[in-house]
């Protein structure tokens, strides 16, 4: 049996226990998980990029993409799929539910687990009562995934879309924002991290002030979850909408929507089936429904995979396990020294990520002065780099993202191929 097979067998043993155990380079992961050394905090990381079958063929840093998961994560979809089609059975697809809640300090009860983050996007858009006249608030860096669903719902309902382009300080973009503000606006929905620059938008100060105005808030979570500690609660948004298969490193087709209990009402559950009922029938005498559970539940219905539900939890436990604050800092410390690191090479280039230390995490955007982005990215996978290139709100960038299994040296290779780049 190769050592993937083994790995992926002493993976599942230490599942139910901790997820690290089984690959602790000195067996002590309770002074590692404390070091302040620099050598057993990169030992540390080392051990974490073991968990994963990323191939060490390129250097990838493309995470605001897809979160290559871990083996642990692997192993709980493989495991959970073999034991249900043992039994033919269907039980487990709850089992993410309240971990995620727990993870992003929510009440259970208000979780509705999606498939991808576009799906929790569609929920609130189309869901809430917006009609001809009303406004919502949007940024000019929107990924399809929040633009699209509220242009659809702008097409159907009529209601107009108001746009700020987030500025480089969060006072700035504060004030951006409440100059578009009057009694005609009704939503902001806009993303909690960009996905063009990685910029992290003030988003409990500017729930804060929307709040104060009746003003319903949406976040785009797509890049937060796993890449930040998350606090919805501390945040006071309405709505938050998220994925797995991002900075979660969880599997593809999870996701998760959160709604404010009180706004269970007012968002309308335009898709229902089994689950979101508290009771139906339909028969030739009656046809009746006669509402909806009191939970976000109301929104997810039917059968849904309890493989990849015990995927997201495992992911979910993988983070914890980590520590979220201690993957936040390590990943954004990778970030800021990509940073750092190209604001030291003397021009002909161009940071878009903010500077401004609350403003940006674990992604940096730049453009070349004299090299077209697709030029560079080229040069990037030939040079067995995974980067993304940036069109959107034709910024025509370039965005690396920094995540758990990467490390200083592949940052200082990619600085030093941007160094070629400019150089000629
Ligand atoms: C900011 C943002 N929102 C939404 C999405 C769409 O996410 P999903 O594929 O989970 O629907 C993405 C995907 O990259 C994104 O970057």
């Amino acid at each position: 049996m190769s050592d993937r097979r083994n790995f992926i067998k002493k993976s599942a043993f230490t599942v139910a226990g901790s997820l690290l155990t089984g690959v602790s380079a000195s067996g002590k992961e309770s002074h590692f998980f404390n070091s302040k050394n620099t050598q057993e905090e990169d030992a540390f990381w080392k051990v974490i990029r073991k968990q994963f079958p990323l191939t060490y063929e390129r250097t990838y840093l493309n995470n605001g993409t897809i979160g290559p998961s871990p083996y642990p994560v692997l192993e709980a979809v493989r495991s959970k799929m073999e034991e249900l089609n043992a039994l033919g059975e269907y039980y487990g697809q709850e089992d993410s539910r309240k971990p995620l809640a727990d993870f992003i300090n929510a009440p259970v009860h208000e979780i509705s687990l999606t498939h991808n983050t576009t799906e929790g996007v569609n929920i609130i858009a189309a869901g809430l009562p917006l009609k001809r006249g009303d406004e919502v608030i949007m940024t000019s860096h929107e990924h399809a995934g929040n633009a699209l669903p509220w242009l659809n719902q702008k097409k159907l309902k009529g209601f107009e879309i108001r746009v700020f382009t987030p500025a480089g300080t969060a006072d700035e973009t504060l004030n951006l924002i409440n100059d578009l503000l009057n009694d005609r606006t009704r939503v902001i929905a806009i993303p909690h991290i960009t996905c063009t620059t990685g910029h992290v938008l003030p988003v409990q100060q500017i729930a804060d002030m929307a709040h104060e105005k009746g003003i319903w808030v949406f976040y785009d979570g797509a890049h937060a979850a796993g890449s930040i500690a998350l606090n919805v609660k501390e945040i006071g948004c309405d709505f938050y909408a998220s994925c797995g298969h991002k900075w979660l490193l969880g599997p593809s087709g999870t996701g998760f929507l959160y709604v404010n209990e009180e706004m269970f009402d007012v968002v309308q559950a335009g898709f229902i089936g089994a689950y979101s009922d508290t009771g139906w029938e339909i028969s030739e005498e009656r046809q009746t429904l006669s509402g909806y559970v009191p939970d976000a539940h109301r929104y997810d219905y039917g059968t849904q995979s309890a493989a990849l539900s015990n995927g997201l939890k495992t992911a979910v436990e993988f983070m914890n396990e980590i520590g979220m604050s201690r993957v936040e800092q390590y990943s954004k410390s990778l970030a800021t020294r990509l940073r750092n690191n190209l604001a030291n090479l003397d021009g002909g280039l161009e940071i878009l990520t903010p500077e401004e230390e609350m403003s940006r995490s674990t992604m940096v955007a730049f453009r070349l002065t004299d090299m077209p982005y697709r030029d560079f990215g080229k040069l990037a996978s030939e040079n067995k780099f995974r980067i993304r290139l940036v069109p959107e709100s034709k910024l025509n960038a370039i965005r690396i993202s920094t995540h758990i299994y990467n490390n200083k040296n592949e940052i200082d290779r990619f600085t030093a191929l941007v160094e070629k780049a400019i150089k000629g």
